[in-house]
């Protein structure tokens, strides 16, 4: 059990994030998305510690959080033109960019690659923190690795404890999924995760996206992944859902399900996606029966997350 966080460390405090930060401590940062683990990207020992805390293998690379565009140029070799496109159009907002890396962009931060992870977040205590930060605020999603992400600041004291120093408490996140991630560092560029900024979003600014082939290259689309501990059954009809889950609850030795139903209003699905998944764990249930979204928009997110989170745990790069 991880030992838990006073709520003396939870609050909307800026100078104590900073602070802490400057420090070399770890802050629960808010997003839009979910909430990050920050650290200050360019203490070595904090980025470290984000590595440890989260039990994430260091060759997955974190995402640099900045204030600005002209920030996010500073950690670049080379700024392509769909990078400032999409910048441009999007940030701030749940859009991550892959960028070739500047020389001087420290190696724990990008996992050995490169090239480098940036995005602006739209949130106004992440913009108000990152204005004392802008070199960045290295912040991968603040749950276990593998685990389903926080969407709340309760979320985070209650995975990660004493482990996080200060958890900087924005309020639910208005999105609820993670951002959308887009490689300029090839040509043309290509997703690979999927948000709620849509594919079809991004080829309105920079035209038509490289399909995506061969294996995954960001963590969150290995296999198994943003998992409960419950099991997950992604299904496509709301009546074999209730029929499967009614069996199940049945018989000598009835199995705890429940339903929940993402067809409805994927958007606001996304946006509670997470808590429900947590609250089936707290309220024990066995198996979950998640009525998927069409795959278009914001829908595609969630379909890809709901399959990470139904597949057997694997080891990364397995
Ligand atoms: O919405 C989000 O993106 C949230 C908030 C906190 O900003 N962050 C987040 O970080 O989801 P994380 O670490 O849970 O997921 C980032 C993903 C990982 O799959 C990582 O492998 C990938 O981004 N990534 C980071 N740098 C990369 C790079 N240089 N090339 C390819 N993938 C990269
Ligand atoms: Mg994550």
């Amino acid at each position: 059990m991880t030992a838990e966080l006073s709520p003396a460390n939870i609050g909307t405090d800026l100078d104590r994030a900073v602070a802490v930060l400057r420090s070399g401590g770890l802050i629960g940062l808010p997003t839009e998305t979910v909430y990050g683990l920050g650290a200050d990207a360019h203490h070595a020992d904090a980025v470290d510690a984000i590595f440890r805390v989260k039990g994430r293998p260091v060759d997955h690379p974190l995402i640099v959080h900045v204030p600005d565009i002209d920030s996010a140029r500073l950690w670049a070799s080379d700024w392509p033109a769909p990078a400032e496109a999409l910048a441009r159009a999007f940030w701030p907002g749940p859009l991550t960019l892959i960028v070739t890396k500047s020389e001087d962009a420290p190696t724990n931060v990008t996992g050995g690659r490169t090239t480098v992870a940036l995005r602006v977040p739209d949130h106004a205590l992440a913009l108000g923190l990152l204005r004392f930060f802008p070199g960045g605020i290295a912040a991968p999603s603040a749950n276990r690795f593998g685990r389903v992400s926080p969407t709340t600041a309760q979320h985070v004291v209650a995975d990660l404890g004493i482990d996080v120093d200060y958890v900087l408490d924005g309020g639910p996140c208005a999105v609820g999924v993670e951002s959308t991630i887009v490689d300029c560092a090839i040509s043309p560029p290509q997703i690979l995760r999927h948000g709620s900024i849509s594919a079809e979003q991004i080829e309105r600014v920079i035209g038509t996206l490289a399909a995506v082939t061969g294996p995954a290259r960001a963590s969150g689309m290995m296999a198994s992944h943003y998992a409960p501990r419950c099991h997950v059954h992604p299904m496509t009809s709301v009546h074999v859902a209730q029929t499967r889950a009614a069996e199940m609850s049945r018989g000598p030795s009835p199995l705890r399900a429940r339903v929940l139903d993402g067809s409805v209003d994927p958007q606001r699905f996304a946006h509670d996606l997470y808590a429900l998944l947590r609250l089936c764990d707290e309220d024990g249930i066995d198996d979950v029966f998640v009525v998927l979204p069409t795959n278009e928009g914001i829908g595609r997110a969630i379909r890809d997350r709901l399959l990470k989170a139904a597949a057997e745990p694997q080891r990364p790069n397995e």
